[in-house]
């Protein structure tokens, strides 16, 4: 056992914790508007917030109330209507949804019975129920959402309701562009991480060549020398589905820019900004981070690739749950759980960096990779198929690390995201790589 591990009372304690966080993002992001807002459905590609809500205290219900406690289900009729896949986000709007009011009241339900549960809960015993998994998971799927509903808050139409403090301005980043990853074998994955989902298991070695990789996220400004120099205009940068897709939608820009004569322009949150130069670039779908990085005259990382570079310390060769180490991050660490609004400045955070001295690995933008979305070797669903493994295959790409939107409960070293590689209302960026010739 790693000192990281820690006793059944502190788990509970972060169980309580971790639920109490998450309510009170949700509570503020469905508070924040009106009931019209609420109900309405701001984009085909997202759910009204008030389908996150009530999806949010009926998983819970489902997960600690039933599946742990035995419960009968408050409401079982409204199941179906909150089940992802009986029904795809674009028709969701027309479903017989609870109200606000009643959806509010539900969830509100649900979690001052899980908080009882949770008190008495054995903390070993079924696989559930062991390090408290089952409530560590609930808070992570809250976490989940709630970026999902930061997105459709981005996507929403009409002025700014949510607002932040802006990350610490910080100089200029003037260190090494890219640092050497030697080659060799590292562990991927976790067997003992208590929270850590199906897909981020079991731990593995896995041989890796020597690579290099950015120091920082791909910024703005490089980005717009991509755009500056055709970028969007030439055929061998892109794949073929990737330059078909971007004829088709004419895309010419991250989604959200829009060109004001010479200079680019963002919308964020209801705010039209000139774009910042210096933050890492969010918003593009994995073909314009793929053509990005031949342009570059590089590639995305391969996942295991990005594993290597985020938890691998070459002193020790261990693998580390952060970049920096093994403590829970910090706001010294990351830029995490919706602190701030945006990402920070390329080259931030220098106490989150890696033993090797990659930064940002953690927070501000996900980090589309080069990999599929496929199972580890020994995989096995848990508790539910749904979760991963209908998803694993050559359509999804990942994405890793984790962006501003998302709590620290739910982002690890070994956190896996996925997602169609069109997507780009998700808060994703990347980084490039080459590999080493030796
Ligand atoms: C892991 C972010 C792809 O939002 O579809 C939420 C997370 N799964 N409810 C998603 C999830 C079930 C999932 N992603
Ligand atoms: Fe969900």
């Amino acid at each position: 056992m790693t000192d990281h591990v820690l006793d059944a009372e502190a788990l509970r304690e972060r169980a309580v914790a971790s639920l109490i966080t998450a309510r009170d993002r949700t509570t503020l992001l469905t508070a924040c508007v009106g009931e019209p807002d609420l109900t309405a459905q701001h984009s085909p590609l997202m759910s009204p917030l008030v389908w996150d809500l009530a999806h949010i205290g009926n998983q819970e219900e489902q997960w600690l109330l039933r599946a742990v406690a035995g419960h009968e289900a408050i409401r079982p009729e409204i199941d179906g209507l909150y089940d992802a896949f009986e029904h795809p986000r674009a028709e969701r709007p027309s479903l017989p949804l609870l109200p606000p009011a009643e959806a509010r009241r539900y969830a509100a339900e649900v979690r001052g019975r899980a908080l009882d549960v949770l008190e008495g809960a054995a903390f070993h015993g079924t696989r559930l129920t062991e390090a408290g998994f089952a409530f560590g998971m609930i808070a992570q799927h809250e976490q989940q959402h709630d970026e999902t509903m930061l997105i459709t808050h981005q996507l929403r139409r009409g002025p700014r309701v949510l607002t932040a403090p802006d990350p610490e301005p910080v100089p200029l980043f003037t260190g090494p562009s890219e640092v050497l990853v030697p080659g060799g074998p590292f562990t991927m994955g976790t067997s003992d991480e208590p929270w850590a989902l199906d897909n981020e298991r079991p731990a593995h070695r896995r041989e890796v060549a020597p690579f290099r990789i950015d120091t920082t996220p791909v910024t703005n400004a490089a980005y717009q020398a991509f755009i500056e120099d055709g970028g969007y205009d030439e055929p061998r940068w892109w794949t073929a589905d990737g330059w078909a897709h971007i004829r088709r939608n004419s895309l010419t820009a991250p989604l959200f820019w829009r060109r004001d004569g010479g200079q680019w322009l963002r919308r964020r949150f209801g705010v039209t900004e000139v774009v910042p130069p210096d933050e890492p670039v969010v918003h593009v779908c994995w073909y314009e981070a793929d053509a990005y990085a031949r342009w570059a005259g590089r590639r995305l990382p391969t996942e295991t690739e990005w594993e290597k570079a985020a938890r691998h310390d070459p002193a020790g060769d261990r693998s580390m749950r952060y970049p920096w180490g093994d403590a829970d991050p910090g706001p010294e660490h990351a830029n995490l759980g919706q602190r701030h609004l945006r990402p920070a400045p390329a080259g931030s955070y220098p106490a989150g960096e890696s033993p090797l001295g990659v930064r940002q690995l953690i927070g501000d933008v996900w980090e589309w990779t080069a990999s599929d979305f496929l199972p580890y070797p020994g995989f096995r669903a848990f508790p539910y198929r749904e979760y991963s493994e209908v998803f694993f295959g050559p359509e999804h790409k990942v994405l890793r690390g984790g962006s501003f939107a998302v709590d620290a409960v739910a982002c690890r070293g070994t956190f896996r995201n996925w997602d169609l590689p069109v997507r780009r209302q998700i808060f994703s960026g990347f980084r490039t790589a080459r590999s080493e010739v030796v």
